[in-house]
């Protein structure tokens, strides 16, 4: 049996003040904020986390996983410091998407789905992110979008990411 964690305050006043925005007998309708909550504190959807946040909103923990592995902003394997998903669906590909997508995966040696040896990269595919005109189009840590992403400009972003992620 999966055991549950101690989240922190922070991350259950998230999830508290999400519950109370439905009525009592529908707090299950905030398992997504409850999940981002988790995963920004955990850093990833742990079995732990689903176990976790199904027990708060009473919810069968199947139920909590399906949501978890049905939306892929929700990270169910470990990823690296940085999640990097790039639109790789099809007006994206017509509009440099796929040179945007092989040239991350020359540069930082990974395919799709996988982290950097160093821990620094996860490189993700995307599905459209509603900015098909600014393409390519990537997505930082489910947050932060960057469009019109050339080989130039993907080059930028990874060294300040490296960057950062050695100062943090
Ligand atoms: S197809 Fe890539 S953002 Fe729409």
């Amino acid at each position: 049996m999966t055991t549950t964690l101690q989240l922190s305050e922070k991350t259950l006043a998230d999830i508290a003040r999400n519950i109370a925005k439905y009525p009592p007998e529908q707090k299950q309708s905030a398992v997504m904020a409850a999940l981002i909550a988790a995963q920004t504190e955990i850093g990833w959807v742990s079995p732990e986390v689903i176990e976790t946040i199904a027990n708060i909103l009473e919810m069968p923990t199947i139920a909590v996983d399906e949501v978890a592995t049905f939306y892929n902003m929700y990270d169910t394997k470990l990823v690296g410091k940085y999640k990097l998903v790039i639109c790789t669906n099809l007006p994206c590909q017509l509009t440099h998407g796929e040179t945007a997508a092989t040239h991350l995966k020359e540069t930082l040696g990974i395919g799709f789905n996988e982290t950097t040896p160093c821990g620094t990269f996860t490189l993700k595919e995307g599905e459209c992110m509603g900015a098909c005109g600014d393409s390519p189009v990537m997505l930082v840590n489910n947050k932060h979008m960057c469009s019109f992403m050339s080989n130039e400009k993907i080059d930028a972003l990874l060294n300040d990411l490296r960057a950062e992620g050695k100062s943090a």
